[in-house]
């Protein structure tokens, strides 16, 4: 019997990899953090499925509901919103796994973040504007953030945001970022990224909590940075017509040119 973590996407049901769906598809066991994931992805479980919303439940009940599929010789299907390596509560479902001895797998899955940024159609590193993201959140009732991780030490360094769990503290957000990237600076607010009522809201730092629509909560990202919808940019150098590169050596003198494959 295994627990299988699976990273199930930021909600549409085909943006699962095909591990994560054939996974989901072979366990008799599903348990859901269904709070964000939502009962789309679940059509890929087998008929007859064991299936468990998480959202209600307390870390003990959740471990005992794995307990009891491991006595039973069940694989668990463990799906949690995006990817498991941000936000997911794995490391704590993992640490105690480790203590009893269940073994588990670990299957990635599409952060919201890029699904975000697919909504908008942009690139979040462009060059000479951005070259970094920072994937982030403001503190919440449950969560606390540690000394340094504060929105105004990362707006120092001018990176594209993706702020995470944050759209209900819009203000701080706000007033916190606009001294380093000014007034101007584009926000994108996308709510449910990839769902069937996905709604994206485009604005700058000073209009962005005015023109918030209604019902723009929760299952949001503020993405926020010169890169978003930036024109002005130059090109990559990695695709310029004269760059010396191994798989483009552009003369015989190139310390590439003993090295493109010779059927190329
Ligand atoms: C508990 S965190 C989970 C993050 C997730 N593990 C990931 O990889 O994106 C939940 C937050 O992620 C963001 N989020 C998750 N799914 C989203 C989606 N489909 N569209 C927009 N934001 C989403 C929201 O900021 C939400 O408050």
């Amino acid at each position: 019997m295994t627990v299988h973590f699976i990273g199930a996407g930021p909600g549409a049901p085909d943006l699962l990899t095909l591990r994560g769906r054939d996974l989901i598809a072979a366990c008799p066991v599903c348990l859901y953090a269904g709070s964000l994931v939502p009962e789309a992805v679940l059509e890929h479980c087998p008929a007859g499925a064991q299936i468990v919303n998480t959202a209600p439940m307390d870390l003990d009940a959740i471990m005992a509901e794995i307990a009891r599929a491991h006595e039973a010789g069940h694989d668990v299907a463990r799906l949690h919103s995006g990817d498991l390596s941000v936000w997911s509560a794995m490391g704590e479902q993992i640490r105690r796994l480790d203590a009893l001895g269940i073994p588990y797998t670990v299957t990635p899955g599409v952060p919201s973040f890029a699904a975000a940024a697919a909504a908008l159609g942009s690139e979040l590193t462009l060059p000479g504007v951005a070259q970094s993201v920072v994937l982030t959140r403001t503190p919440g009732r449950a969560s606390s953030m540690p000394e340094g991780e504060t929105l105004t030490n990362f707006a120092a360094t001018g990176a594209t945001l993706a702020i995470h769990l944050s759209v209900q503290n819009l203000a701080t957000v706000v007033s916190d970022l606009t001294p380093a990237y000014g007034a101007d600076c584009p926000v994108a607010v996308v709510f449910r990224a990839s769902w069937p009522d996905e709604r994206i809201h485009s604005a700058t730092l000073s209009t962005v909590e005015a023109t918030l629509p209604e019902g723009i909560t929760r299952t949001a990202l503020i993405l926020v940075g010169h890169a978003l919808g930036a024109t002005k940019f130059t090109e990559s150098r990695l695709y310029a017509a004269g760059y010396d590169r191994r798989y483009r050596p552009q003369s015989a003198d190139s310390p590439w040119s003993d090295w493109q494959p010779a059927d190329d």
